[in-house]
């Protein structure tokens, strides 16, 4: 528990508990909030023919994932776990590196940000399975929460897809392995 944990939690919890389902939340606050920075740096970086698309489909998911990101803060708050919001701590905390695509066309920002999605998503469900044990509110909102990346990751795939129904970057374990395939 860090030491500017609240004294409460949310009601029908022990503090304990409330507090565990709020430091969880920390590192989910840290993804989505590296999720939202990395659409709008891909938002930025691509060209190609087809960038008008997928420039503008960028957008209303940062503004969904910013929103995702302001839920799971005041969750926390409500949790008595004061969020941190701060790059630094983003940054030291992290389990992952960050997007290593720069400039680059549709096809291949969208095939790495298939991956950075499957690595958030992957991540969320884990927790979704923690909390079935410690708090099924908190769960629900993560549970929203995958619903709609799990869309988005469909808008992106639709890009990605063959008439077979595979990707063309099947088996890229690498951003960059990723967009060399596409
Ligand atoms: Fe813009």
């Amino acid at each position: 528990m860090a030491t500017n944990d609240a004294t409460f939690t949310v009601p029908g919890l022990s503090v304990e508990d409330g507090h565990r389902v709020g430091e969880l939340l920390q590192i989910r606050l840290h993804a989505l909030n590296d999720l939202q920075l990395t659409l709008k740096h891909a938002h930025w970086n691509v060209i190609g023919r087809d960038f008008i698309g997928v420039h503008e489909m960028l957008d209303p998911q940062i503004e969904l994932v910013r929103g995702f990101v302001d839920d799971l803060a005041e969750r926390m708050a409500a949790l008595g776990v004061p969020p941190n919001g701060l790059p630094g701590d983003l940054v030291a905390r992290r389990t992952w590196e960050d997007y290593s695509i720069g400039r680059a066309t549709t096809v291949e920002h969208l095939a790495a940000l298939d991956l950075v999605y499957n690595g958030v998503i992957e991540d969320h469900r884990k927790d979704i399975q923690i909390l079935d044990d410690l708090d099924l509110v908190t769960q629900d909102m993560l549970i929203g929460q995958v619903q709609e990346l799990e869309k988005f990751q469909w808008f992106i795939r639709a890009h990605l897809e063959n008439t077979g129904g595979g990707l063309r970057h099947e088996g890229a374990t690498t951003e960059k392995d990723a967009a060399a395939k596409a």
